[in-house]
């Protein structure tokens, strides 16, 4: 089978959107869990988002002319980014995902190392993935739930662009890289928002859509909840999040009645460091 990779564009949006649709649906009613993808629409505004992103490279697998794979690859900041990596159900196990994940991976020559996150229960991607030298680094649950009231102390606002540099000076105090140009371009189509201590910016997210809550830092679990409570006051209903299962918080969130939605795993190649104080990845890294 000649299996020929290109980079995709926007010509590219309606049949990535359906390969991320039918994949994803397939993988996840297979486990019986729900897709993330409720509609091939909702796949297509984020499939959308992603290939106007300069920060993305975007990949689509042909074979016979015809568009069976695509791949999404964040390379805006130092720790790279794959996301959404989708084989046509009928075309899968026939190495166009393996080929999609080493056109992305051939990009990460500069990069201080790459991430991605995969749901727990597919033992295809995990195998893929460990092949090509990445490894588990914390199991995390996609949680939702309402967490309580805003503390005394803390102010939670929403963000713009100039706040990017603060909340990058935090990413790098608790994560160990910067990640700036992933937020100065969210904010142009999402929300943002801050908890802040003293007139400092103690903790920080942008919010996907309703409360679906992107990547989030923090100085402290405290600081996390604060942030997460403000986000649930202006959406107005309960917050998603990705949350490591090996920590306090993630207790904390299911002692306030949060729901476990579906077991992921974060997987890394290359550089890693602990956090140094409260992290919750995105559905990239
Ligand atoms: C994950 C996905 C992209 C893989 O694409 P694919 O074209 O089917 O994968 P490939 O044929 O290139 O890769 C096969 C590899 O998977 C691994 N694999 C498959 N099943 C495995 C198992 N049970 N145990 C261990 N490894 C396994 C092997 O490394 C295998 O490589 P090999 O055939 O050279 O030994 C595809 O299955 C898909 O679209 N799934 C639904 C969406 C999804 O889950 N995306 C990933 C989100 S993180």
């Amino acid at each position: 089978m000649d299996i020929t990779i290109r980079r995709a564009g926007p010509a590219d949006e309606a049949v990535c959107a359906r390969l991320v649709y039918d994949a994803f649906k397939d993988v996840s009613e297979r486990h019986g869990f729900t897709s993330g993808f409720a509609t091939v629409e909702v796949a297509r505004r984020v499939v959308r988002v992603f290939l106007g992103l300069d920060a993305m490279w975007s990949g689509a697998a042909e074979v016979d002319g015809r568009v069976v794979g695509s791949i999404f690859y964040d390379e805006g900041d130092p720790i790279h980014g794959v996301a959404l990596v989708s084989v046509d159900p009928g075309t899968q196990r026939r190495g166009i995902g393996r080929r999609l994940m080493e056109a992305a991976l051939a990009r990460a020559t500069n990069a201080a190392g790459v991430r991605l996150i995969q749901e727990a229960f597919n033992v295809h991607a995990l195998g893929l993935y460990t092949s090509l030298g990445f490894e588990v680094k914390a199991p995390l649950a996609r949680i939702v739930g309402h967490p309580g009231p805003v503390p005394p102390g803390v102010a939670v606002r929403t963000i713009c662009r100039e706040d990017v540099d603060e909340c990058d000076r935090l990413y790098v105090r608790v994560q160990g890289w910067s990640r700036r140009v992933d937020p100065r371009d969210a904010l142009g189509d999402f929300t943002g928002y801050a908890a802040l201590r003293d007139g400092r910016i103690v903790a920080c997210t942008y919010v996907l859509y309703a409360g679906v809550v992107a990547w989030a830092v923090a100085e402290t679990d405290d600081d996390m909840m604060a942030l997460l409570a403000g986000v649930r006051a202006a959406v107005r209903g309960p917050v998603g999040v990705n949350a490591p299962t090996g920590t306090a918080f993630f207790r904390r969130c299911l002692g306030l009645g949060f729901r476990v939605e579906k077991p992921l795993t974060l997987m890394a190649r290359g550089g890693w460091r602990e956090s140094r104080g409260s992290y919750l990845p995105s559905g990239i890294y």
